[in-house]
């Protein structure tokens, strides 16, 4: 059985985007594989950032995974920096990443050209990641598309490390995708994200999510109610095959064709769909956190876990890289 390694940065609560391109799928896969899920703290702290408001969007983050339906007994979920030797293996990989990779990733050359004083730490994030997957000796990472280039570059670490130092001892991983690998904001213009403040999170409230679908943009051709549309070019269409049955989407594509539906009509019946399957969620994520001490024992034993792993890769790893190890130097 293959491993599966993710991990998903702590934005606070999940939105629309990051659950239809990974999480969605990171449930589905805890019945088929052992997975390993992360939220990842030491990747969030290379954009800026207060720290109370970190460990609070961190806890915020574990609800909406275990409410969307990570089940501790099924995978394991950990936080990043509670499992120290992902830094430790990120620093070993540095030593192996051409500088020229870093410097190509478009997540690094989008963010560096938004920032005054770009750090160190924005570059490598990549080799962090890397560390993370490595770290476990995943062979499968469910992700959303914009993921894909820093798993190829966490494929070169791989390589470029068992090269030197063990053939085979990493295995390459591989990106898991869907058919929502990439969700567009409601602005229509870019990837839905938190930064770009386009976003739908999966606990708001009816009312939130329907004030925010209802100006949402839509096939830019369906001037008047009376234009027929072209669902495929529409992002609330692409939500309806996200969370609509499949009848329902057929219905919807005919009656924007058709102009039958006004856009108002197809997005009161998204909305519909989305709460049939995010109702559920919400509940959940209540009663969770009116249990933070369950919460917090699901992270301790992920960690616990997580770490006796870890130690047992970095064992080999220091072994074959002739890095000195705790108990030689006390024999
Ligand atoms: P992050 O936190 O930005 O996103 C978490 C996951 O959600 C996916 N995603 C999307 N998919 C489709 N449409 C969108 N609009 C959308 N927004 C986000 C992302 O592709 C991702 O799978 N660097 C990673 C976190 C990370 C990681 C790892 C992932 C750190 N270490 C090791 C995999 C393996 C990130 O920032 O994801």
């Amino acid at each position: 059985m293959s491993r599966i390694f993710s991990g998903i940065q702590p934005s606070g609560e999940l939105h629309i985007g990051n659950y239809l391109g990974a999480v969605r799928n990171w449930v589905r896969l805890q019945d088929q594989h052992e997975c390993i899920y992360s939220i990842v703290d030491y990747h969030a702290i290379t954009g800026t950032y207060e720290p109370e408001d970190l460990r609070r969007r961190t806890r915020e983050m574990a609800i909406s995974l275990l409410a969307a339906g990570l089940d501790p007994e099924k995978c394991t979920l950990f936080v990043q920096s509670m499992v120290p030797e992902h830094t430790e293996l990120a620093w070993i990989f540095n030593t192996v990443t051409p500088l020229g990779e870093l410097e190509r990733q478009t997540q690094f050359k989008d963010k560096a050209s938004r920032q005054e004083s770009v750090m160190a730490g924005l570059l490598n994030y990549p080799v962090l990641q890397a560390a993370d997957i490595l770290l476990y000796r995943a062979s499968l990472v469910p992700v959303g598309e914009d993921q894909v280039q820093h798993l190829e570059l966490s494929r070169e670490i791989a390589r470029r490390w068992n090269a030197r130092f063990g053939e085979d001892f990493f295995p390459e991983p591989q990106p898991l995708l869907t058919p929502t690998r990439r969700i567009m904001g409601l602005d229509g213009q870019a990837k839905m994200s938190k930064s770009m403040g386009n976003t739908i999170g999966i606990l708001e409230t009816d009312e939130a999510i329907w004030a925010k679908l209802r100006p949402a943009v839509t096939d830019p051709a369906r001037v008047r109610r009376t234009d027929p549309g072209t669902p495929e070019v529409c992002n609330i269409y692409h939500l309806h095959r996200a969370f609509s049955d499949p009848a329902t989407v057929e219905h919807v594509a005919t009656q924007c064709r058709t102009a039958g539906w006004g856009c108002i009509e197809c997005k009161q019946v998204l909305l519909e769909s989305m709460t049939r399957e995010l109702g559920p969620i919400r509940e959940r994520a209540a009663e969770l956190r009116a249990r933070p001490e369950l919460v917090s024992e699901v992270l301790y034993a992920g960690a616990e876990r997580c770490r006796a792993i870890a130690r047992e890769t970095m064992r080999e790893v220091k072994e074959r890289m002739g890095l000195a190890e705790l108990s030689e130097v006390t024999r």
